[in-house]
């Protein structure tokens, strides 16, 4: 029996998590073991009744359990950023949720909008970095003088910086971005791990070409876990170079390491070369503690409580899930349902049909049931 954390969230966030526990509790009937799931109440609607985020009781709880299965967070009643940074990035940090696992694959049955590419070609895995680069927070705006110290603190490190800015501008805004040796490392020797399992590349993505301090030390780390780890053929890119490679030639990748920012940017694109942001999963990983998985799309509002959003990318979020339990098995045959769901056109809208998102749920189920 495993115990998993579910975090509903916002607009379409509790319907596509409702199918995916429908898919895996199929999953776990068949494959013989039992999930039980405890659903914490965090999102918009809490926030906007009790100004709470993610209290420490919530962190503290949430620790305690291997899995968080999440749908995702967002909301029009308060203003951008609020529960993005309190809710989703909290999470990443607090629970030093260090890799970001996006799997690009197209799955078959899915059109590409690549011509003449196919599920043979587009199968990788980004690892995005989660904790560091320009996500940590540090950063504001000011006229005219400003003498302050920013600081900030993660289970790595503490960091103080001074600064000191006078300026003629009206206005003036900065963002700091930090790169540690060891946040470096731990990512890209975990990037390195999952390609000595595939086709032993890994290439990595930066834009040490202009952004030398942090990327030129996220490139040092690569090249001295590289030097470790023989008999994998490694590349270094410039991020822009590889949004056209991702376009032109997709095959040429296994495994993608990279910094933060770069890999919010580039998952978006792998996500439409992959089908579309519905069939796109992403896991975040703390190898010795929890992990949390989720769609990478949003909380899409305007479709909310409709039951037309597409739950594929939740349930395969869902089938990374049970891959980090163990099950193995189970986390396949939820991919290959997946698979036959597609082939037997029960999809939706945005897949060009005209099932609904519990439907498809009923299918999934059905199939991993049913055999
Ligand atoms: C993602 C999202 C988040 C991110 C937002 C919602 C904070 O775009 O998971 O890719 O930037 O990481
Ligand atoms: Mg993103």
């Amino acid at each position: 029996m495993y115990r998993v954390a579910a975090i509903g969230g916002d607009g379409i966030g509790p319907e596509i998590i409702a199918e995916g526990r429908k898919v895996l509790d199929a999953a776990a009937e068949r494959y013989g073991f039992d999930l039980a799931w405890d659903e914490f109440d965090i999102g918009a609607d809490r926030y906007l009744k009790s100004g709470e985020l993610v209290t420490e009781e919530d962190q503290k709880e949430l620790s305690r359990y291997r899995a968080i299965y999440f749908g995702a967070i967002g909301d029009e009643r308060v203003p951008p950023g609020i529960l993005e940074k309190g809710i989703l990035l909290h999470l990443r940090f607090c629970l030093d949720l260090y890799v970001n696992l996006r799997p690009i694959r197209l799955l078959s049955g899915v059109p590409t909008p690549l011509a003449g590419k196919g599920p043979s070609d587009i199968d990788f895995l980004v690892v995005r970095e989660n904790t560091e680069d320009f996500y940590v927070g540090i950063g504001s705006r000011f006229h005219g003088r400003e003498k302050k110290t920013l600081t900030i603190e993660r289970e790595l490190y503490q960091a103080r910086f001074n600064l000191d800015i006078e300026s003629d501008a009206d206005e003036l805004a900065y963002q700091v971005g930090v790169i540690t040796r060891e946040g470096a490392e731990r990512v890209i020797s975990y990037a390195f791990d999952l390609a000595r399992q595939r086709r032993k590349k890994l290439t990595s993505v930066d834009k040490a070409n202009v952004l030398s301090d942090v990327y030129g030390l996220w490139r040092e780390v690569f090249s001295e876990v590289a030097a470790r780890n023989p008999g994998i053929s490694t590349e270094f890119t410039f991020v822009d170079a590889v949004t056209m490679w991702f376009v032109k030639n997709p095959e040429w990748f296994d495994v993608v390491v990279t910094p933060n920012m770069f890999g919010d940017i580039i998952t978006d694109l792998g996500a439409m070369i992959q089908g579309g942001l519905g069939l796109a999963p992403g896991a975040n990983i703390n190898p010795g503690g929890t992990s949390m998985f989720e769609p990478i799309h949003g909380s899409a509002p305007k479709y909310k409580g409709q039951n037309v959003a597409n739950p594929i990318a939740t349930v395969w979020a869902g089938s990374m899930l049970l891959d980090h339990l163990g099950e193995h098995e189970a986390a396949a045959a939820v991919l290959k349902a997946i698979e036959r769901s597609i082939a037997d056109g029960v999809v939706t809208r945005d897949m060009g049909g005209t099932a609904t998102t519990s439907s498809v749920g009923d299918h999934l189920a059905d199939i991993l049931l049913k055999g």
